[in-house]
């Protein structure tokens, strides 16, 4: 299967956050990133379900929403409602995750767990049957733009080995400082969907930086 990209709107023109849709819509993406923030579990706050229904309302690309918020559980079902496809809850903010997983799905959305760079990938060892998707940081949640952290790689190559030595379909999507650079090497170690910000949105051309992220191969 070929990498999927999802470009995260985090860093997107919110003031005319209509046409970066459309530019989404008429590029080679494949998802859209929704990085949801409470100004508790992450300092920062970005946006919320009325940004959501109204961006469901002119795309048909999945909505991949990364919640970096506590108390998650309160809200899925108003995420389910706003048109979320896959929703993405931290290991590190949720008390009972096999709940919440089962509450994702039952809702009929794809379920992800993310970690955090300080987070092992071995705390997933047991939920990672029931995951469509393991969303492992490449640097710490909050920010857009950011540098991606170096020690990510010995992660993803446990992740890949993880999900490989289990026959799991679970996909490996990483998120944060991806860029041209890295993006060879981090196909070649097993990512299969990659969230990338400010490398499409920063860029002079964020349609063709998308066709060329979807071009690379590992
Ligand atoms: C950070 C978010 C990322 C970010 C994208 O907490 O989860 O999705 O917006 O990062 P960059 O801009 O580095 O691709
Ligand atoms: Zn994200």
């Amino acid at each position: 299967m070929s990498h999927l990209i999802a470009p995260s709107i985090l860093t997107a023109n919110f003031l005319n956050l209509e046409k970066e849709i459309e530019m989404l819509n008429d590029s080679s993406a494949d998802w859209i990133h929704l990085d949801v923030m409470d100004g508790v579990f992450v300092p920062n706050l970005s946006f919320g379900f009325h940004v959501i229904r109204q961006i469901r309302k002119i795309t048909t690309l999945p909505l991949d929403a990364h919640l970096m918020i506590v108390d998650a559980d309160k809200y899925i079902e108003k995420f389910q409602k706003s048109g979320v496809d896959k929703l993405t809850v931290h290991f590190e903010a949720c008390p009972n995750l096999p709940a919440t997983i089962n509450k994702i799905k039952s809702l009929g959305m794809d379920a992800g767990v993310a970690i955090s760079p300080d987070t092992p990938v071995d705390v997933l060892k047991d939920i990672l049957p029931e995951l469509d998707l393991v969303l492992n940081m490449t640097v710490h949640p909050g920010y857009g733009g950011q540098k991606f952290i170096e020690q990510s790689w010995g992660k993803i190559r446990q992740l890949r080995e993880m999900i490989d030595n289990a026959n799991l379909n679970t996909l490996i999507q990483i998120d944060g400082g991806v860029g041209l650079e890295n993006f060879g090497g981090l196909r070649d170690a097993g990512v299969d969907c990659f969230v990338v910000g400010n490398t499409v949105f920063a860029s002079d051309d964020p349609k063709d930086t998308i066709q060329e992220l979807k071009q690379t191969s590992g």
